[in-house]
């Protein structure tokens, strides 16, 4: 098969993996579900669960404890954008080729649904003991994840970014905020597949580093399409960053200079990957195609 038939097949047992955790829509509460649900199957490229399970993969893990970990990472991921489209952050009205949680549900289930689902994750997560015969492991992956989303990760990030929407900021912070806002929910899957899969400290911590690259380049090029695709293609409004008067790669180096930092942090994660024991060839085709997407 060729990567791209690979990447598809492989996307399509995500979703599938993702549907099995879904909360029902039942009682008083299913309009919460709904909201949940409505986010969550809007069809999202599914980055992170194919991160997850590929390194899980390549260092030879075959439990079924995999799957409870990728629903509750993209579950994260996906209370990252619910709560990111927020009047109170991006303020956008368009997210994975539909209106935002917000928008249909109202800003009070946008909100809540966002938090619903960061719990649920966790709560699947810990499902997943239930499918391993090492929960050391299991517990070691949930607290990667844990910290990569929370103030030293993803929301450090997240709170740093809207702080200085409208200021300017010099590349050090602008990094600072790429580490956490973006690059943190790529290593967190990366690591915790190694780490479920029994990989040694050294593999995991080369995975973080290969993260951090791949991250900072996810977001510059996300940075580069907010500029230069349309809404169409990208399924969320473009100039969302200019709207929000907001310091990105693109709009400090401009955006050949941000596509060359694109490139020269993609080389540096394969390198990276190439260091690893193990079969590589599809993360390092992905983590490739990724600095080259349109969408
Ligand atoms: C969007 O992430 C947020 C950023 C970190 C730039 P993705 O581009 O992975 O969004 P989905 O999951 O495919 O919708
Ligand atoms: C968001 O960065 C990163 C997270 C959601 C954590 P952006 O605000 O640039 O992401 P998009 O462009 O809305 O997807
Ligand atoms: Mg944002
Ligand atoms: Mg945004
Ligand atoms: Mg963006």
């Amino acid at each position: 098969m060729n990567f791209q038939d690979e990447l598809n097949s492989r996307t399509r047992e995500a979703e599938d993996i993702l549907l099995l955790f879904l909360p029902r829509e039942e009682g008083y509460r299913s309009r919460l579900a709904e909201a949940c649900a409505y986010s969550l199957t809007a069809g999202g490229k599914r980055i992170r669960m194919l991160l997850m399970q590929e390194t899980y993969r390549i260092f030879g893990g075959n439990e079924d404890v995999i799957r409870p970990f990728m629903a509750g990472m993209e579950m994260i991921h996906t209370h990252s954008l619910i709560h990111d489209d927020l009047p109170a952050l991006d303020n956008d009205d368009y997210r994975r080729g539909r209106l935002t949680t917000h928008k249909v549900y109202g800003e009070a289930m946008g909100v809540l649904s966002g938090d619903a689902l960061l719990n649920l994750a966790y709560e699947t997560m810990l499902s997943g003991f239930a499918g391993t015969a090492f929960p050391e492991r299991a517990v070691r992956a949930m607290q990667v994840i844990a910290e990569k989303t929370g103030i030293r990760g993803m929301l450090g990030g997240q709170s740093t970014d809207v702080e200085n929407d409208g200021k300017p900021v010099d590349l050090s912070l602008l990094d600072y905020i790429y580490e956490n806002k973006t690059a943190a929910l790529l290593e967190a899957p990366l690591m915790a597949g190694a780490i479920l899969a029994g990989a040694d400290e050294d593999t995991v911590r080369s995975l973080e580093k290969t993260g951090s690259c791949l991250g900072a380049a996810f977001q510059i090029r996300d940075d580069i399409l907010d500029v230069t695709s349309t809404t169409e293609v990208l399924g969320k409004p473009v100039h969302s960053d200019e709207k929000n008067r907001k310091t990105t790669y693109a709009t400090l180096l401009g955006t050949e200079a941000a596509a060359q930092k694109v490139r020269e942090l993609t080389e540096k994660a394969v390198s990276l990957l190439e260091g690893l024991s193990g079969d590589t060839a599809f993360l390092t085709a992905f983590v490739r195609s990724m600095a080259s997407r349109e969408k």
